[in-house]
């Protein structure tokens, strides 16, 4: 929303920002911020709108890493307070940039927020990026926009899956990749905690189209076991509590969506010698001890994406990832509208209460929230 103010005659235009207490995720808050005008744009800049954007588990882990993982650097925020990135669209509504037009759509990370000013740079055909001085110290991808108006497979309910399951199904393409590429490191089933998260599912997906001779097994919490039956793509479904009870002599690599230590070292206790990988992805639980003892079994790792793309960038070739991720986000994409429920949300209210829902995980797996600040 843009607020008016017209006290000199001079229209000054706002955004409104919903932001976070860094120290304490529970407390947030919505605020404005001034905006340049479309005539105090700086050259090259563009008055971005955001129209409407996802909110997940993703976004949490976003806040939570906030500091480490430099997050809280892209969308600047009031001392102690941050702005959680989110992917979604924007529409340009002012630019002082001769290649991009007033009314070109956007599709990239933005702030929970109204609006965003972005540099402008590297402006090509298919996208530009944000060459803002204080959004260089993270990787390459959170920078980066593509330009979607008038691509169907971002436009309306298609968009959404775009925004709710793009950055996440990468990261599902790039796991089931890494894993093939190394044979499964000798596990015949695959162990999934936080099944019934967006990146879980789309990597079961993946295991179970792709890999028939692979074993996919999702654990979830007892709420959960429905939905995640109910997605049929994987082999067995087994609780948190109930863990110890699978074949100890199962050949098993985990992938670990929740982050939880006491999870981990029950798995690892379990299977020993047969915990063939085990690599942490996510943090849904918010349950990681910062200190877990040496575990039996492979090393638990953090699965670095960037690096698998740097890997396979080289010995695939320019537009090789691509066009390996557009076949598979094709034959996952269809599978969307029976397993997910997009839900809309618009204004700060909305916002906040899919926030709070979502920090304490209050939102049911089938639900895709798609939101705006804008009511
Ligand atoms: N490293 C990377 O590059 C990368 C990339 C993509 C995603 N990830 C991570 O993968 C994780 C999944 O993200 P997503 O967006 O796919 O999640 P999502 O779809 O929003 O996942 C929802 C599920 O997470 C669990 N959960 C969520 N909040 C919880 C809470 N407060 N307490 C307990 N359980 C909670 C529940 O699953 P269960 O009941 O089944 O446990 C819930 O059904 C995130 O931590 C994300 O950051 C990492």
């Amino acid at each position: 929303m843009i607020a008016d103010g017209k006290t000199t005659g001079i229209e000054v235009m706002k955004s409104t920002d919903f932001i976070v207490a860094r120290d304490d995720l529970q407390q947030c808050k919505v605020i404005e911020t001034e905006l340049p005008d479309a005539t105090s744009l700086p050259d090259d800049a563009l008055l971005v709108k955001v129209a409407r954007f996802a909110f997940t588990a993703n976004n949490v882990t976003y806040a939570v890493m906030g500091d480490q993982l430099k997050y809280w650097s892209l969308f600047p925020a009031p001392d102690g307070f941050g702005n959680i990135p989110v992917w979604g669209f924007g529409e340009v509504i002012a630019s002082k940039h001769p290649g991009i037009p007033v009314g070109e759509i956007l599709f990239g990370y933005f702030p929970m927020a109204t609006h965003l000013v972005i540099e402008a740079a590297d402006v090509g055909k298919r996208g530009l990026r944000d060459a803002a001085a204080h959004r260089q110290g993270v990787a390459p991808v959170y920078n980066a926009y593509a330009r979607v108006g008038g691509d169907p497979a971002f436009a309306g309910r298609q968009g959404d899956y775009q925004a709710l399951l793009r950055p996440l199904f990468m990261l599902s393409f790039l796991v089931d990749d890494y894993l093939a590429e190394n044979a499964f490191f000798g596990a015949r089933s695959v162990l999934l905690s936080s099944a019934s998260s967006k990146t879980a599912f789309g990597l079961a997906h993946l295991l179970h189209t792709l890999r028939k001779d692979i074993k996919v097994i999702g654990l979830t919490s007892a709420s959960n076991v429905e939905f995640v039956k109910s997605l049929g793509c994987y082999d067995e479904v087994v609780t948190y509590d109930r863990v110890t009870s699978l074949p100890p002599d199962l050949a098993v690599a985990y992938v670990d969506m929740a982050g939880n230590s006491e999870l981990r070292a029950t798995l690892h206790g379990h299977f020993g010698d047969q915990m063939k990988y085990s690599g942490r992805i996510g943090l849904t639980h918010r349950a990681t001890s910062p200190d877990e003892p040496a575990l039996p079994g492979a090393r638990p790792a953090w699965f670095f994406a960037p690096d698998q793309i740097r890997k396979r960038a080289k010995e695939w070739g320019p537009g090789g990832i691509d066009v390996r991720f557009g076949a598979a986000w094709s034959g996952f994409a269809p599978m969307l509208d029976q397993w997910l429920t997009v839900t809309e949300g618009r204004g700060p209210a909305d916002v906040k209460q899919v926030y709070l829902d979502t920090l304490n995980g209050r939102v049911p797996p089938k639900q895709g929230h798609i939101l705006s600040l804008t009511e």
